[in-house]
């Protein structure tokens, strides 16, 4: 906190996430009126100086919010793009089914587990790895969250999940996140597709008309299902700030 006096004029904190630990995230706040005048840079450098561990710090944005101004004041670096992701449940047909596309419902649920922390892993590992042990923190709460009746799942000969579109519904418009458990998966493409086609029309079946996405420009299955869905929105960054 910064006070002035007995005033609260600004407040921050940072943390490490349960699932990565590679840079603190990195919040702070500044009243209105005393913006443009340090205190924010000011409280960055005393933040800076309570890291338990000598890592940088991380934070996230819309592209034109004035918090991604503030950052790249402090020498921010992007390390990530999340682009605009609302897209009608109609354009669904933009993409191809995929026969070995089926209902989540029903798939062990150890299996979705395992699948999604793969898939979590692979798709951060070239720019926020995750630590040991993250895929407990992963998958606390998963299915409070997760439609398994819109989700779907592309499976091999044995059952194997190659790639999934997971549906969450505690957001308004649900959110899909979908990509292969592998980076190398042949096929890969087309097979997100087909699953995020399955999960779209469950969706549209029950009368609903928008869904969000949820992921990185440098997802290479998904990214190209996502460019077929014409989405609209604003783009996102996530960026790595130099510790003071
Ligand atoms: C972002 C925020 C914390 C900045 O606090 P602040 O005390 O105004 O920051 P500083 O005075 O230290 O600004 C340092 C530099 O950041 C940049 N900057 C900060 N706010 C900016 C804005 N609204 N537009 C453009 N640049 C901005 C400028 O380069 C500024 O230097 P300058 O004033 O000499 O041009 C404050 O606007 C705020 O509380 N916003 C709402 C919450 C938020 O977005 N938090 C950020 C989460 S990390």
């Amino acid at each position: 906190m910064a006070l002035d006096g007995d005033v609260v004029v600004a407040a921050g904190a940072i943390w490490l996430s349960r699932v990565h630990e590679d840079r603190f995230w990195l919040e702070v706040v500044v009243d209105p009126a005393r913006r443009r005048s340090g205190i924010g840079t000011a409280l960055v450098g005393h933040l800076s100086t309570l890291r338990s561990r000598d890592l940088p710090f991380m934070a996230r944005g819309y592209v034109d919010d004035e918090a991604m101004r503030f950052a790249d004041a402090l020498g921010a670096r992007t390390i990530q793009i999340v682009p605009p992701a609302r897209a009608a449940l109609d354009l669904r047909r933009e993409l191809r089914p995929h026969a070995d596309v089926q209902p989540l419902a029903g798939v062990d649920r150890s299996h979705v587990e395992t699948a999604f922390a793969a898939m979590y892993r692979w798709t951060h590992e070239n720019w926020s790895p995750v630590r040991d042990g993250f895929e407990h923190a992963l998958v606390e709460g998963l299915w409070d969250d997760l439609d398994a009746d819109a989700s779907a799942v592309a499976v091999d000969d044995s059952g194997g999940i190659l790639a999934l579109a997971l549906t969450f519904v505690d957001t308004d418009p649900a959110l899909i996140v979908a990509e292969t458990t592998t980076r190398d998966q042949p096929g890969g493409e087309h097979l997100v597709e087909g699953c995020i086609r399955r999960a779209m029309a469950i969706l549209a079946h029950r009368g609903l008309t928008l869904v969000d996405f949820d992921g990185h420009v440098s997802d290479p299955h998904f990214l190209p299902a996502l460019s077929r869905l014409a989405p609209t929105g604003r783009w996102f960054r996530l960026v790595e700030i130099p510790a003071p």
